[in-house]
């Protein structure tokens, strides 16, 4: 088994910090074989398959983190009476490993989804995870695991953070004991028709958020409260919710796991605004520098749904997308709610759409120069 450490290469300067070597590796004496992995490898859909190891950390009011390690990746023991399983003290993240041409590893921007798990952290009354163990915790597992990192087009490691309150107790109250876990998940796209427009659902009465509530971090109660109205989406032939704010109904918001954007005939981007409510997007916040680069203007703002039905009817939106980690930047063609039915442009990508998801998977994946210092070698 590899350490988790990084020889010694012209890129690795960041890696060899004392956090690289504080996840102590415990090989799981279980791993599958080369033709087990190859054959969990082949036609990857999204976070059905998991690696052989996870890390892990504790954390106790008394001794703050420790036990940090790399172990066998399998079920966890948990009391019932743990307060996550009763009050939904969580919080997660989620992030890719990708594979370039030469055989490296790389992160998109990993320390944006550390900032992101601290802030979501002191939300939800958990402790903060420190930006080194969470980035060392990505390298020691994708170290261990790295011959899971898929290399087939479009294929990635998702990387699944995610931190809950492990106490056995029954009062509601912050847990004085928490776990933190890694998970990793060689994956295909989110969508599995990959790159082609879907269909979005406005949810009426339903909202995934509201003011002074948890929607700007990344919490499972946010996910839970969106699948009731996800399933109404897909009884409607949809493949997300839109969901419009809680306080007025509105302003359109995010959809179930992603951000949405808006482009105009003038060539204008539009997304909504950080409002408390929308959980800011790694790839959202990169798309803003992206298109602010390329010269074109940039508006976050409240948008209203009745402007952009009237837009996309009218032909003055010509491009409506989804982005996030998962969808990377997924078009979409079509906007239902119980009283209309409208088709973006023709239906299909738009040019501006289509370059984004370009640019950023080139990036991504090693094709395109990395002008903006966006990626962290991994392996
Ligand atoms: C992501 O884009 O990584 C997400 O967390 C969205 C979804 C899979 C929950």
């Amino acid at each position: 088994m590899r350490p988790a450490q990084q020889e010694d290469t012209d890129m690795s300067s960041d890696l060899s910090s004392p956090a690289t070597q504080t996840f102590e590796i415990r090989p799981s004496a279980h791993p599958r074989s080369l033709a087990q992995r190859r054959q969990a490898l082949t036609d990857l859909a999204f976070g059905t398959v998991f690696t052989d190891h996870m890390a892990r950390a504790t954390w106790t009011a008394e001794r703050g983190w420790s036990d940090r390690r790399v172990e066998a990746y399998g079920p966890l023991s948990l009391d019932p009476a743990a307060a996550v399983l009763h009050y939904a003290q969580e919080i997660f993240e989620g992030l890719k490993a990708y594979r370039h041409e030469d055989g490296s590893v790389w992160a998109f921007r990993p320390e944006l989804n550390a900032a992101r798990f601290a802030a979501s952290a002191r939300r939800l009354a958990l402790p903060e995870l420190p930006e080194a163990d969470f980035l060392a915790s990505i390298d020691a597992l994708a170290h261990t695991d790295v011959e899971w990192v898929p290399s087939s087009p479009g294929s990635t490691l998702y990387l699944r953070p995610f931190m809950f309150a492990s106490e056995a107790f029954l009062g509601v109250r912050p847990s004085r004991q928490v776990e933190y876990l890694l998970i990793a998940s060689p994956s295909g796209p989110y969508f599995t028709s990959g790159f082609s427009p879907v269909s979005i659902w406005v949810a009426e009465g339903f909202h995934r958020a509201g003011p002074g509530g948890t929607g700007a971090a990344k919490c499972g109660g946010n996910y839970a409260a969106s699948l009731l109205p996800q399933q109404q989406a897909a009884d409607n032939g949809c493949a997300q919710v839109c969901f419009l704010d809680a306080a007025t109904e509105t302003y359109i918001e995010e959809l179930g796991g992603m951000n949405m954007f808006v482009i105009t005939r003038d060539g204008a981007v539009h997304t909504p605004e950080l409002s408390g409510t929308i959980l800011e997007g790694v790839t959202r916040r990169s798309i803003l520098q992206l298109v602010a680069d390329d010269g074109r203007e940039v508006h976050e703002r409240p948008i209203t749904l009745a402007e952009v039905k009237e837009g996309v009817a009218d032909g003055t939106i010509t491009e409506v997308f989804a982005c996030g980690t998962a969808a990377v930047v997924t078009p979409i063609g079509t906007l239902k709610g119980t009283d209309f039915d409208l088709t973006v442009g023709d239906g299909s990508a738009g040019p501006v759409t289509e370059d984004l998801y370009t640019h950023l998977t080139d990036l991504q994946f090693g094709r395109r120069a990395d002008d903006y210092g966006w990626m962290r070698r991994l392996v």
